[in-house]
């Protein structure tokens, strides 16, 4: 299957870790070798429940037997879409009480940016330096990363970039700005975290001058951080909250949500606002809805923040420089890219997963499955520390 994956399946990088799957369960990934993986991934963030969570396979299957796509968004009442939006907004501080379900992050955030502009009548957005909020071409206007845009610019007008944590730069939200947006917790620039009072003093800015703050939880979102979403660490509520990843227990989904009358704008002038095929999916809103249901109704998120002090407490090398990050969205700092990336490599070759992180290649994701136990957590750490201590004895006997 290799030399058909590298022939006929684009590739975005050119060294993918090519790992061919056999099948996944729990906390690890098997491959078609005969091997296992304890996975300190979880797909990026996407895999809350760890692989086959057996409530998410239960859901897709009884959905499975009633119908599949129907009819294109919002057209038919279809009870698991329905109950998943409804189960949000109880979970969900008012006035976010409306959602929209898209197919991925990167079309949630193309709505939630077209909401802005809708609300306000403005056109400029605000984004962070080195902020990512995907791939498409509205979410790469607003992604913090000139390296990684320059080669399809002209990208949409009138976007203007601050410094993630830097009161000054608050001020240069203003009257022109129709929203800013920015990601609750800096996922690709090395999981940083904002300073107590900073989304506060965003929300308080946008408040001031009409903007609506966007907050990319696609991410945090989902228990990752301890709460159901990380800006419930900070004391605000932003207009417009975008999810993905973690929300579908391992399918594809992402969903934007705001106020009854913000929402109200996609159906009138234009009406069709905002359209999709097949976003709300029921299958897929079934396996997001038993997810949502297990993250809010298990003791799941406050043992998140017991596992981040466990890693925390087992990481301890001194090959690690720091741990950023809140519950288990967590990023191991190294002194250089080459041996964050010696770690990955070494980790994999041992039967752990690991990946990096898109702006900051001195670091390392750690970001399992929300349904780790602690065993496997002791189980991977020993594991880092061992290929830590190996690329440490090379690098010193240099
Ligand atoms: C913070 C953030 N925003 C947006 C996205 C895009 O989501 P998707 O890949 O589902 O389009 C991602 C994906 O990595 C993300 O981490």
């Amino acid at each position: 299957m290799k030399k058909d994956f590298f022939t006929y399946q684009a590739q975005t990088t050119p060294h993918p870790l090519a790992l061919e799957i056999s099948h996944a369960e729990g906390s690890y990934i098997y491959t078609t070798d005969d091997k296992s993986y304890l996975d300190f991934i979880a797909g990026v963030s996407a895999c809350s429940l760890g692989h086959r969570h057996p409530k998410v396979i239960d859901a897709i299957k009884e959905q499975l037997d009633r119908y599949l796509h129907v009819m294109v968004y919002g057209e038919f009442i279809q009870e698991t879409p329905v109950q998943l939006a409804k189960l949000l907004a109880a979970n969900l501080p008012y006035p976010l009480e409306k959602t929209y379900l898209t197919n991925s992050g990167t079309e949630a955030i193309e709505g939630a940016l077209k909401l802005a502009k809708r609300v306000t009548g403005r056109s400029e957005l605000i984004a962070a330096k080195n902020a990512y909020h995907g791939n498409t071409m509205g979410s790469m206007s607003v992604m913090g990363f000139e390296e990684r845009k320059q080669a399809f610019r002209p990208l949409l007008p009138d976007v203007s970039s601050i410094s993630f944590n830097n009161y000054d730069d608050i001020n240069r939200i203003t009257e022109r700005t129709a929203g800013v947006i920015l990601e609750t917790i800096q996922g690709g620039a090395g999981f940083i975290v904002p300073h107590h009072e900073y989304l506060k003093k965003v929300k308080q800015r946008c408040e001031a001058v009409g903007a609506l703050l966007i907050l990319d939880e696609i991410q945090p979102g989902f228990g990752r951080t301890g709460k159901l979403f990380g800006f419930e660490h900070y004391g605000i509520i932003p207009d417009i909250l975008v999810m993905g990843k973690g929300m579908g227990g391992g399918l594809p989904i992402g969903a934007f949500t705001a106020s009854n009358e913000h929402m109200s704008t996609l159906q009138d002038r234009p009406k069709l606002g905002h359209i999709t095929t097949f976003g709300g999916n029921p299958v897929i809103a079934a396996a997001a809805l038993a997810t949502l249901k297990e993250i809010t109704e298990s003791d799941l998120m406050s043992a998140t923040l017991e596992k981040e002090k466990l890693f925390r407490s087992l990481l301890k090398h001194p090959l690690i420089k720091e741990i950023r990050g809140i519950g288990l969205m967590l990023a191991i700092l190294t002194p250089t890219a080459e041996i964050a990336n010696q770690v990955i490599l070494k980790c994999k070759d041992e039967g752990l997963l690991l990946f990096w992180l898109l702006f900051k290649p001195a670091a390392i994701r750690v970001t399992p499955p929300l349904t780790i136990s602690n065993e496997e957590i002791e189980i991977g750490c020993k594991q880092i520390l061992r290929v830590m201590d190996l690329i440490y004895s090379e690098t010193e006997s240099l």
